[in-house]
């Protein structure tokens, strides 16, 4: 029987699905949305636009986009009872936690959205998520009063939607003012972000979505395999990791020896790729944009030099060139939302607002090819047939 099951732990050589969203190159460095390259797409397109190609497979024209952007500040109202389920976290809730809770709730609030038969509802739910999401992700950095500002400003932008709903205070006289440096910059972040195939948190929504649990379910399972530090949760351990190197007088080279120690739990955060075996193409663009960004903010973190002296350090390094690790996109991600004034705790809520595309046009394209349920198998390696032991006899 187990002749015919082939193991592969990790699925490192299984491919799950045929898919037309995204390219990538592990050899090369290439990553394509629907045949866009990423480089092209941070530098010429909005996030929103991004998000439309990943979903609906084209850029969208003027009209196209328009009509997109009005849909979803339709539905960018959340209901108030869903303020009960915010309160009822402690103040030590993860954002991460919360924002999976959050997002799961929402069908309780939407029921029809699980029937996604027609494209019509299959629309409606996706505009509902792009929604309300960013109001959620808002609402986790907010938990602490419970006040959210919903985005009523039907002139911003999604992410200067977000950006005031995260750092507006609760005084709506005194107006968040947009910072067009910030603006971009997280524009370019949430794209760099928004698809990468078959990785950890898209697989789950896709295995959740195919048992056609509903669209919001399946979100909010990927929410949580996000979370993880070996996948979206590097971003915040990369913070963690060069504040401690930091408050240990910035001698990387213990920590890079530490992370070869294989008696050591400890891994260099933001350091290699299941997939990427040269260079992360986003993490190039992100250090590229870290400079700028602090530049034009006139932030002068010290810990950007930590990470680029772990980076020059670890290349060097026979250790990590023989594993041919390198730094991912969750490297330089944290120094840039640090920047920006967003908590570390909130960096794997922004990963996910940015995967929030990819995951809806994964999940998509899954129900539009009518794709089986999930259902590996296994190599049974446990006890053979036996029979039961009464308790006296134990
Ligand atoms: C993301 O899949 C995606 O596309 C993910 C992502 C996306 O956009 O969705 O790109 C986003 O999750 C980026 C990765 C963020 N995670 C981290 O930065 C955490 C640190 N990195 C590692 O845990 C690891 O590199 C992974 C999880 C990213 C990849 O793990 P793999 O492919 O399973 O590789 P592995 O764990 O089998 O490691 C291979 C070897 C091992 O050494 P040996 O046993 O062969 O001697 O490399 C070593 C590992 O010990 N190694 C590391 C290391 N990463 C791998 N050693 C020290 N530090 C590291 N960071």
């Amino acid at each position: 029987e187990s002749g015919a099951i082939t193991l592969d732990p990790g699925y490192k050589n299984t491919g799950a699905c045929e898919s037309a969203i995204t390219f990538l190159d592990g050899e090369e460095g290439i990553l394509r949305y629907r045949g866009y390259s990423i480089e092209e797409l941070a530098e010429k397109a909005d996030f929103l636009e991004v998000a439309y190609l990943l979903i609906f497979g084209e850029l969208p024209n003027a009209s196209q986009l328009q009509k997109f952007n009005t849909d979803i500040l339709d539905q960018s109202i959340v209901n108030e009872d869903m303020k009960t389920v915010l309160k009822g976290f402690p103040e030590t809730a993860h954002p991460m936690g919360v924002l999976s809770s959050l997002t799961s709730a929402l069908t309780a609030f939407n029921p029809k959205s699980v029937n996604v038969d027609s494209e019509e509802d299959m629309y409606r739910a996706i505009v509902k998520i792009l929604a309300k999401f960013p109001v959620l992700a808002a609402w986790t950095l907010r938990k602490k009063n419970g006040q959210t500002l919903y985005n009523k400003d039907t002139n911003l932008g999604y992410v200067e939607s977000l950006l005031k709903m995260m750092f507006q205070d609760d005084n709506p006289k005194r107006n968040y003012k947009q910072n067009k440096v910030v603006v971009n910059a997280l524009d370019k972040l949430l794209i760099l972000h928004a698809d990468h195939e078959q990785n950890c948190s898209t697989s789950t929504v896709r295995i959740v979505g195919s048992s056609h649990a509903g669209l919001f379910a399946s979100i909010s399972a990927g929410v949580s395999a996000l979370w993880g530090p070996l996948h979206g949760g590097a971003n915040q351990a990369v913070i963690e990791m060069l504040e401690e190197i930091k408050a240990d007088g910035g001698d990387t080279s213990k920590f890079i020896e530490k992370a070869k120690d294989k008696d050591d739990p400890f891994r260099l955060m933001g350091f290699g790729h299941r997939v990427y075996k040269n260079f992360d193409p986003r993490a190039k663009i992100i250090k590229k944009a870290a400079d700028e960004v602090l530049g034009q903010l006139g932030v002068d973190d010290p810990i950007l030099e930590i990470a680029k002296g772990l980076e020059k350090a670890a290349l060097e390094d026979q250790y990590f060139i023989d594993r041919k690790l390198y730094p991912n996109v969750d490297f330089y991600s944290g120094i840039i939302y640090r920047a920006m004034g967003i908590p570390t705790e909130m960096f794997t809520v922004m990963f996910a607002v940015g995967r929030l595309p990819g995951w809806i046009a994964q999940w998509r394209e899954m129900r539009l090819n009518k794709e089986p349920i999930g259902r590996p198998r296994q190599v049974y390696i446990g006890e053979t047939k036996r029979s039961f032991k009464s308790i006296e006899n134990r």
